[in-house]
């Protein structure tokens, strides 16, 4: 029930038509008995600024952000955590005092991962240079991960990521093309993850950019799409007997994260599963 009292939390972007957000957040809300409710928003690029300052002055309490306003937002907040800072994104804004911008992406990617294998000292490979990537390498390298290798069609677009891991963070990075270098890499590596669109829904046939030949058992895949669950990358990684962890549980963790930023509570993991579970029977 909405009353006088109800706080409200969001999330802003274009399109939000398709967001399954709303059924995880508002299950939290529920399990924990907090009078909140969350809401998507469609907000077009140039409301962007009129969007935030209109939030603080409906008091809302929290927004997630996404596609396209991750970078952008930046701007019209007061203070940005660090690891956003390092990303350059920002995915989840608390509205306390002062307008605070922060990044779970990377964190929720890395949170599955970590519940099949530890990060510290190993040896990641990353397909893909975009802003999801970004995130997800900055991520591993703060949960101290040995290595980090960025696989990207374009290279120069790996290198520049790599070189700014490596002036931010002072890791060993490498930035790799696609094809025989990324074969050699994937000899000694612990943990696989896909940042790229292949193989998302409605191109579940694309080939992907990994087979079962390249992987050992040894190897942890993660793919971050979740349409399909199982995807072409997820399904070579089964057939070469490696450990996979699906899209979902970065989408899940990394709301866990922005709940926890909200409302100081962490819900179980099984709240947001639950919450989600006829929404991914859809897909
Ligand atoms: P996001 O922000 O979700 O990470 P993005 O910034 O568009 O998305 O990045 C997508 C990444 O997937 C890019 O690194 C892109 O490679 P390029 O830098 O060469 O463009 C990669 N990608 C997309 N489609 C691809 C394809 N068909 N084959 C290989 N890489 C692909």
């Amino acid at each position: 029930m909405i009353t006088g009292k109800t706080k409200i939390m969001g999330l802003i972007g274009d399109p939000v038509e398709h967001t399954i957000s709303p059924f995880m957040h508002n299950a939290g809300f529920k399990y924990f008995d907090l009078d909140y409710a969350y809401v998507p928003f469609h907000v077009a690029r140039e409301n962007l600024k009129f969007a935030i300052e209109g939030a603080r002055a409906l008091d809302i309490k929290g927004l997630n952000v996404t596609i396209p306003h991750k970078i952008e937002v930046m701007k019209y907040l007061d203070v940005i955590h660090e690891t956003a800072w390092l990303i350059g994104a920002v995915n989840t804004i608390r509205f306390a005092d002062e307008v605070e911008g922060y990044n779970t992406d990377g964190l929720g990617a890395i949170r599955g991962i970590k519940e099949l294998t530890p990060l510290k000292g190993r040896k990641v490979i990353i397909l893909g240079a975009g802003g999801a990537s970004r995130a997800i390498s900055f991520q591993s390298v703060l949960s101290g991960a040995g290595q980090v290798v960025i696989a990207n069609r374009t290279l120069e677009k790996a290198l520049k990521l790599a070189l700014n891991l490596k002036d931010n963070l002072n890791v060993d990075v490498k930035a790799v093309s696609l094809g025989e270098e990324l074969e050699k890499e994937l000899e000694d590596a612990d943990i696989l993850i896909n940042t790229t669109p292949i193989g998302m829904y409605p191109n579940v046939d694309d080939k992907p950019l990994v087979t079962s030949d390249m992987m050992h058992e040894g190897l942890v895949v993660n793919d971050v799409i979740y349409n399909p669950l199982e995807t072409g990358l997820l399904r070579e990684a089964r057939l070469a007997g490696a450990k996979t962890i699906t899209g979902i549980k970065m989408l899940i963790y990394q709301g866990i994260e922005s709940f926890k930023i909200w409302t100081g509570r962490e819900p179980p993991l099984k709240v947001f599963e639950e919450a989600l579970e006829d929404e991914i029977k859809k897909l």
